[in-house]
């Protein structure tokens, strides 16, 4: 196979993936007045930010009027154990809230406070009550507004097309090329700026949250042109995704059930909470049911509580490490999870009003009828905090011209992120990086693409036809997410990352001779193929990074080093691509300002 030609698109700014980061920044730069092509690999509106489901977190204090910019900044640290990049973090609690309103004035309909303003819910290491939400639909509702909104802007929409390579070099972007996923022919991108919006990569590990998109396309493309990773080792895993049935294993179940009081028990019915609460969250934590009941009670209903929070809602890497360590030791439920209780504390007209789509859920997937009995559940590879190192107040990579932005980009979530931050994330950064990258393609001229890379590249994408034989593609995303829970899962150790990273290897060295048949009309295979490939990056860099960090910090757990260690908190790791392969560098955490370390420490 070696027809090479393709179509060409120019456009000032090309953003590739359409899920709430994307559509925000392809919305930005549009607004700008420049040219916006937005790419992606799935239908519109078919975006992974719809399993971000119990809401957006936004310090508009209309449930907690003390609620402000401050805490959320704070408590975003601290759910991070520090190693976010602060000025992220700053940006985003700062404009978190503008970026809610301005959903609600593009037509987003949120829950409502009984006097008409935008409803608030607890969510974990959240101190108020501060997610924005639509039941527990929030992220389809932001991507059917994000949606309607761009539509109206003259952005033009590249469906179902999948990008293998930018175009460039380590110094500047200036395209994408690719193919169109239906009939498999090429297509070449110009533009003077990139805003890479393509998600998380959950679909490494063998039980996930994620849809099928989540291979982390981003981070993979902007790697290979030379741009660096940051903090991969911080796999989020969150505490209750499905058990049961089989087929379904992994599917979210939002944390909102347990910010409307939903309960964690073990097999003996004991509630597993009081017996994690680590140091750092211990003032702040109840710790007997009587007065977690209380908080809860007085918080749902509006009330500002006097009350400690309740376990439940702690940060979750804690939860997921709870469930994991009860299940370890014998006290799980029949399926290998624990109890998650709603019906018993809230009424079943409650539960159907606020948890519209976990109760039928449960009904359909698992015939479990959740206003009358508990659900099983467990932890599940959920959110990637690591990602493409980015400019905080720009979303510019290192490679002049490309930005990223959302879950593709690392540095905001630091070690663990706290629940309902990614679609707060997705809305400040998705406009940021729009911005930059209208500002960008304004100011600079266009960079003509080299006709030859592109032949490199379309010959390299048609490889895995020619050979005579080879591995299935199949096979290696079935191995390398087997290799993932089991070495570079929920709890790690340098004995079974030692091996995780031969085992990557091996897979690496397969993945080079990947053979598929068939032709290029909707080659499921050949789309495995470059998914394959950027999974493998993602993956190499987590183990490495994983390796590296000799400590447990949010989301990442080693049992042979269980605390947090002074050292690693001063620094971030880094991977870049070196010459003979991966490359790690542990960064020192840019210096804190005075205000900000006195904003930080005003709790205290
Ligand atoms: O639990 C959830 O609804 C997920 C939200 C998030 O990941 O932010």
């Amino acid at each position: 196979m070696a027809d090479t030609k393709y179509e060409t698109h120019s456009h000032d700014v090309i953003v590739i993936g359409a899920g709430g980061a994307g559509l925000r920044a392809a919305i930005e730069a549009s607004a700008m007045g420049v040219s916006v092509g937005l790419v992606c690999k799935s239908l519109l509106g078919k975006a992974h930010t719809v399993m971000a489901e119990g809401g957006v977190a936004a310090a508009l204090g209309n449930v907690e009027p003390k609620d402000n910019w401050k805490v959320h900044f704070r408590d975003t640290m601290k759910g991070g154990r520090y190693l976010n990049q602060w000025r992220m973090a700053q940006l985003h609690a700062m404009e978190a809230p503008d970026r809610v309103n301005e959903l609600e004035e593009w037509g987003a309909l949120f829950d409502r406070t009984k006097d008409g303003r935008i409803l608030q819910r607890n969510f974990g290491g959240h101190k108020y009550p501060r997610l924005a939400h639509v039941g527990d639909r929030t992220g389809l509702e932001m991507i059917r507004t994000l949606q309607q909104h761009g539509i109206h802007l003259g952005i033009t929409v590249y469906m179902e097309c999948t990008i293998t390579r930018l175009l460039g070099d380590k110094d500047r972007v200036c395209g994408a090329f690719g193919y169109w996923r239906e009939h498999g022919k090429f297509v070449m991108f110009e533009s003077k700026a990139i805003v890479l919006a393509t998600g998380g990569i959950g679909r490494a590990f063998k039980i996930n949250s994620n849809s099928w998109e989540c291979t982390g396309d981003g981070q993979g493309l902007a790697y290979l042109l030379g741009a660096e990773l940051l903090d991969s080792e911080f796999m989020q895993f969150h505490p209750t995704g499905m058990v049961w049935p089989p087929s379904v294993r992994g599917t979210l179940i939002t944390e909102g059930v347990r910010g409307e009081g939903g309960t964690l028990r073990n097999k003996d019915g004991k509630r597993i909470m009081f017996d994690y609460i680590p140091k750092l969250y211990a003032n702040e934590t109840a710790d007997s049911e009587e007065e977690a009941d209380r908080w809860l009670k007085e918080s749902t209903s509006g009330v500002t509580s006097k009350a400690k929070r309740t376990p439940d809602l702690l940060p979750r890497d804690i939860v997921a490490r709870a469930i994991h360590s009860e299940v370890k030791a014998g006290r799980g439920s029949p399926h290998g999870g624990v109890f998650l209780d709603i019906h018993s504390r809230r009424t079943p007209e409650d539960i159907k009003k606020k948890l519209p789509a976990m109760y039928h859920q449960f009904i359909q997937l698992g015939d479990v009828d959740i206003t009358k009995e508990p659900m099983e559940v467990g932890p599940t590879a959920h959110y990637t905090m690591g990602g493409i190192r980015v400019d905080p107040d720009t979303q510019e990579t290192r490679v002049k011209g490309l930005f990223a932005a959302g879950e593709c980009a690392g540095g905001m979530h630091g070690s663990n992120r706290l629940g309902g931050n990614s679609l707060s994330d997705l809305l400040v950064f998705g406009r940021i990086a729009g911005l930059h990258a209208a500002k960008f393609a304004k100011a600079t001229g266009a960079k003509s693409v080299d006709a030859a890379q592109v032949e490199t590249y379309a010959k390299e994408a048609l490889e895995p036809f020619n050979r005579e034989e080879g591995t299935n593609p199949f096979a290696i995303h079935e191995d390398l997410m087997n290799v993932m829970q089991t070495h570079v899962g929920i709890m790690r150790n340098e004995e079974d990352l030692t091996k995780g990273l031969k085992e990557l290897e091996r897979l690496k060295e397969a993945a080079s001779r990947v053979k598929i048949s068939g032709n290029r009309h909707y080659n499921t295979g050949w789309h495995e193929c470059i998914d394959l490939r950027n999974m493998l990056i993602v993956s190499e860099a987590m183990a490495k990074s994983a390796l590296a960090r000799k400590e447990s910090r949010g989301g990442h757990a080693r049992d042979d080093y269980p605390e947090m260690i002074d050292s690693f908190a001063k620094v971030n790791h880094v991977c870049r691509e070196g010459g003979n392969g991966m490359e790690l560098e542990a960064v020192p955490l840019p210096d804190v300002p005075e205000e900000i370390k006195k904003v930080l420490e005003e709790d205290k």
